[in-house]
């Protein structure tokens, strides 16, 4: 790579090597741009021309893009296939079928390899036992596992018997647990009696059992436990069953159940900005054919790579790019149940020296951390490491900041890895923005450009696109096979949500603003437009954390939830309070903010605790009786307050608001 001057504001580009070039998928910027010159010439046969060449169908489709009932699209419905079967199945036979599919690291440093023909094996077992439960095609499953292999093979066996999983991640408390086995309807939860992250045992059967007794969840049947550790757990005699218990006399054969192309193959519960959370519903199909290609296209991958994607299970990343496309796409892949700072922050580095990683994919938060740490110490700088293997580096979840980025390229990648800043939600399944390894000059801290066949644009609050230069709304202008189909029990919901009628009621918000430079058209991603906050890559919802905090009515009779910006998370939770009693000071109010935020980390998790908590008299409103969330966010910031103050009933505040306890 070299480097070479230019007019933008990041002025720094970096084009990729000729050998890069020369041995891509995408081979060049006249092949990327052939790709999607195929897309605009005829959309719906480019796509089929892709599911057919990507996945393996029972039925083949005939009909491609269904707009009739918009927008509810359907892609190849009259299709069938299994998810299941299109990861594993389909490599018997193959020189896959004896790869090494899955190099898992537990969190004490102890490896196992699983091969494919393994992998099908415990998936098929694992399915029999689901249904020896009478679990079948339709039946939602709720899974609450550690990141490790028996996650992955939860996934899979669900999909293989069309049961349509909803993965919730190890942080979520109990009460956050409940609410999605309500919403979903679960007839079954998956579960660990541990998991192990830096060092520690934590219960995950325990909070299972919380939730489960706070009511309304009948609808659970049966109850799956992997016993992680040798601690004991409490088991339900009827309801409950380890793993062992499950498998016992179970064949390793288990036909997958071919289902039609939009069958939902999982729920993913996500922030939104009203205080409950929205079930986004993915399709099979589509989902599946682009979590595969994304991982040839985005990541250049070739047979012999070690993919890592250090995601957990229980996010969006963890599920494309972990359980479903390095498996559809044949790839070997390491798991890592840890957690990066555990021995040390060399863990990563380590690793990857360790399995010889050749594609690394992380989030920008934990780059800073641990800049962090190598900055602090020595010994854990990547420098230490032979980080050779490495070919291609990523990111993902939130913008990364240029001094972040030109970090990474060089002590990871060693000025030799093109970094793919890939742009995407939970909604879109997979990546909508890239850069290609082998094509795309890399400008740091923009996403570049569009995938082939990603329709994107920048348009005001209309719906008009806008000029480069121009800051506005992100959108998405087609259909494409991998999108959300709807939220899960709230159809309305989801068309007010992402195809809001005064925009027209076409194109796909992503509830992100962007502006694309002026020279190449790139997009950089400016932040949500919406009450959404990313916090360590973690997505959270303001009102979420409000409606928890004013749920500890005993306390609390107002709450206001604002982001802030936070060198280390990216964002940071910031809340202010009006107690029903006095306003605390000095200890009290520390005590206070204490209590607070373990409420609010038994109300939703611990990754919502807000860092900064500022008590008031009162919360600053318009005359109408709006918060001002402007003014709010002006004082998180520590900024001078520019606004309009002049209709606050009580300007005092302000001061108190501005003051840290
Ligand atoms: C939001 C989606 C992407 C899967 C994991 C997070 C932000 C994501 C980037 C990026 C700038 C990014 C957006 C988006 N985001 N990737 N490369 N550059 N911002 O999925 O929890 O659904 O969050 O994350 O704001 O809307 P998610």
């Amino acid at each position: 790579m070299s480097t070479i001057e230019s007019v933008l504001v990041e002025n720094r580009v970096f084009v990729p090597s000729e050998a890069m070039v020369r041995n891509a998928r995408i081979s060049g910027m006249d092949a990327y741009h052939a790709l999607c010159a195929e897309a605009e010439k005829d959309y719906e046969a480019f796509w089929a021309r892709l599911a057919r060449e990507n996945l393996v169908w029972t039925k083949p489709f005939g009909r491609i893009l269904d707009e009739s009932n918009a927008p509810f699209y359907r892609w190849f419905d009259d299709g069938e296939l299994n998810a299941s079967a299109n990861c594993l199945d389909k490599h018997m036979g193959t020189p896959v079928e004896h790869k090494t599919a899955v190099v898992f690291e537990a969190d004490d440093g102890t490896v196992t390899k699983t091969s494919y023909r393994e992998l099908l094996s415990r998936v098929g077992q694992f399915a029999n036992a689901l249904k020896a439960q009478g679990i079948c095609k339709g039946d939602r499953v709720l899974i609450y596992m550690p990141m490790t292999l028996e996650g992955v093979i939860a996934m899979q066996a669900c999909a293989r018997i069309g049961a349509t999983h909803s993965v919730v991640f190890g942080g979520f408390s109990a009460k956050a647990l409940q609410e999605r086995i309500i919403d979903a309807g679960a007839v079954a939860v998956i579960t660990a009696n541990y998991q192990m992250r830096g060092g520690k045992e934590l219960p995950l059967k325990a909070i299972v059992d919380e939730g489960l007794a706070m009511g309304g969840c009948d609808s659970v049947r049966a109850v799956f436990v992997y016993q992680r550790t040798q601690s004991a757990c409490n088991m339900v005699s009827g309801r409950d069953r380890t793993f062992s218990e499950a498998l016992a006399g179970q064949s390793v054969e288990c036909a997958p159940v071919a289902v039609g192309a939009e069958h939902p193959l999982f729920i993913l519960y996500t922030s939104g900005s009203t205080g409950k959370p929205k079930g986004v519903q993915h399709s099979t199909a589509g989902y599946l054919l682009w979590a595969k290609l994304t991982m040839d296209w985005t990541f250049d991958l070739k047979p012999e790579d070690i993919f890592w994607c250090t995601a957990d299970i229980g996010w969006i990343t963890g599920h494309s790019y972990v359980a479903y496309g390095p498996l559809a796409a044949g790839a070997t892949q390491i798991m890592f149940e840890g957690v990066p700072t555990f021995p040390n922050a060399g863990r990563f580095w380590q690793m990857i020296e360790r399995h010889q990683c050749t594609i690394f994919y992380t989030a920008p938060t934990a780059i800073r951390s641990l800049i962090k740490a190598a900055e602090g110490d020595a010994k854990v700088h990547p420098d230490r490491y032979n980080l050779k293997s490495l070919r291609i580096l990523g990111s993902v979840g939130e913008p990364i900041n240029p001094e972040a980025w030109m970090w990474y390229y060089r002590n990871v990648g060693g000025e030799r890895c093109p970094i793919v800043d890939t742009f995407w939600q939970t909604e879109t399944g997979g990546h909508m923005m890239t850069p290609l390894p082998g094509a795309t000059p890399l400008v740091p801290g923009s996403c570049t450009l569009p995938l082939p066949g990603i329709m994107a644009g920048v348009v005001d609050e209309a719906g008009h696109d806008l000029a480069n230069g121009v800051g506005g709304i992100l959108v998405i202008k087609r259909p494409w096979p991998s999108m959300i189909r709807t939220i899960w029990n709230d159809p309305q919901r989801f068309k007010q949500s992402y195809f809001p009628p005064e925009m027209g009621g076409k194109l796909y918000l992503a509830g992100d603003g962007a502006v694309r430079s002026a020279d190449r058209g790139y997009f950089r991603i400016t932040g949500r437009i919406d009450d959404v906050l990313n916090v360590s890559g973690h997505r959270l919802g303001t009102m979420e954390i409000e409606s928890a905090l004013v749920s500890h009515t005993k306390l609390v009779a107002e709450a206001a939830v604002v982001g802030r910006p936070d060198e280390l998370t990216g964002e940071a939770v910031c809340a202010f309070v009006v107690l029903k009693g006095a306003r605390p000071e000095g200890d009290a109010a520390r005590a206070m903010a204490k209590e607070l935020r373990d409420w609010v980390a038994k109300e939703i998790g611990p990754i919502a605790k807000p860092k900064d908590i500022r008590f008031a008299e009162n919360l600053p409103k318009t005359r109408s009786g709006k918060i001002m969330r402007r003014l709010l966010r002006s004082i998180a910031k520590g900024e001078a307050v520019t606004q309009d103050t002049s209709t606050l009933e009580n300007p005092a505040i302000l001061e108190q608001l501005g003051q840290a306890y």
